[in-house]
């Protein structure tokens, strides 16, 4: 039996995950062949944090169409090959007793760049080059990119449309989760706030008009995905005038979760460029607070919490259900191994073969 709170198993919909010490999405680029299919730095990758100990191992964005890749490298699901690689990936996660997820996601405006360790290669990659012609609710580059063009319906209905099928490839690879990407300025955000979304026909004006697209997309996942619990990710705030705050968000949370989201996920920005955020060690966790209380949905909240006692405490008051780490458990795979000898947890799942090396010493 867990002592601790982040040690706790927790049940979402029909699934029990072992703890709330979870494995926040991140970006590889990693693709050797600009084919969306996962490598063997996946395996090792995500497996490495799955033998370390944490509850759910989250796949970075995974785009649902070839063209809602923010880089080429970036994984994707919309064909059965991507599909079939990622079969491993989800038996090596599951060997090791975590939960494995995956994050579907379109990149939008914000599609088409060169991976971040090329930072003399800037802006959207030409077509020469192979990148592509963006898309966007309207037609409004985001800061040094290039220019989307405005969606049509008939664009809107196919990426709604990706998303269920890449679902079903998701169950089909065995996921026993799925999170739709909605927030850090890629597509599902830029529809949702005003300062990317002009649109004048009913994906844009309202918030009701500016949600439709996120409320289609969650139930196009909730009819293929059955009983396995949904997680939206949303940016909290906008850090800008005129964009999003932590009440509007919260509205849109509630909508999600009558949509059928189980798991909101609070992250923040993205949208804008150059905006000023205010970073401190769990600074985006009162977002999640806030949109728990005002909802009455699970919560996960994410960044900046590197600390067991931190993350502890997150659960244990009452903040969120779920933590979710990024950069830590890129520093230290074993970081939920070590974090629950913190706790005082003796946790039966901790690797035998590496119990010459405790984390207690
Ligand atoms: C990220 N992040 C991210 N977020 C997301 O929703 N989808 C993604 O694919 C990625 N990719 C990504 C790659 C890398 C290398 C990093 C460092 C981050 C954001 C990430 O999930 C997390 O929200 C932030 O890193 C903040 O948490 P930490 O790192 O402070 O624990």
């Amino acid at each position: 039996m867990a002592q601790s709170h982040l040690f706790s198993p927790l049940t979402l919909r029909n699934t029990t995950f072992r703890n709330r010490l979870w494995v926040s999405p991140m970006c590889q680029y990693s693709v050797d062949k600009h084919d969306g299919v996962a490598t063997d730095w996946h395996l090792v990758h995500l497996g490495s944090m799955a033998r370390g100990g944490a509850g759910v191992v989250m796949l970075e964005a995974t785009a649902v169409v070839p063209e809602g890749r923010i880089a080429r490298e970036d994984l994707g699901l919309w064909n059965d090959n991507q599909r079939d690689a990622m079969v491993r990936l989800v038996e090596v996660i599951h060997s090791h007793g975590a939960g494995a997820a995956v994050q579907l996601a379109h990149a939008g405006r914000k599609a088409s760049v060169y991976r971040p360790w090329e930072p003399d290669r800037t802006g959207t990659v030409p077509e020469a080059d192979g990148g592509w012609q963006t898309l966007a609710p309207s037609a409004i580059p985001f800061d040094g990119m290039s220019v989307p063009r405005e969606m049509t319906i008939e664009d809107i209905d196919a990426v709604v449309e990706a998303f269920g099928l890449a679902t079903r490839r998701a169950v089909e690879a065995g996921f026993d989760a799925v999170e739709i990407h909605a927030a850090h300025g890629y597509l599902v955000h830029q529809f949702l706030s005003p300062l990317s979304n002009t649109r004048t026909d009913s994906y844009g004006g309202s918030a009701e008009n500016r949600a439709r697209l996120l409320l289609r997309i969650i139930a196009a996942v909730r009819a293929e995905i059955g009983e396995l619990p949904v997680s939206v990710r949303f940016s909290a705030t906008d850090y800008a005038d005129g964009g999003l705050t932590p009440d509007d968000v919260a509205v849109f949370a509630g909508w999600a979760g009558v949509a059928g989201a189980d798991l909101i996920d609070v992250s923040t920005g993205g949208l804008v460029a150059g905006v000023s955020i205010p970073l401190s060690p769990g600074y985006q966790v009162p977002h999640a607070e806030l949109i728990r209380r005002e909802t009455g949905l699970c919560t996960a909240a994410v960044g900046l919490i590197t600390d067991a006692a931190q993350a502890e405490t997150i659960v244990s008051s009452g903040q969120a259900d779920v933590v979710l780490v990024g950069r830590e458990f890129l520093r230290n795979p074993h970081f939920a191994l070590q974090a629950a000898a913190k706790l005082g947890e003796r946790l039966s799942y901790s690797p035998p073969q590496y119990g010459r090396a405790p984390y207690e010493h």
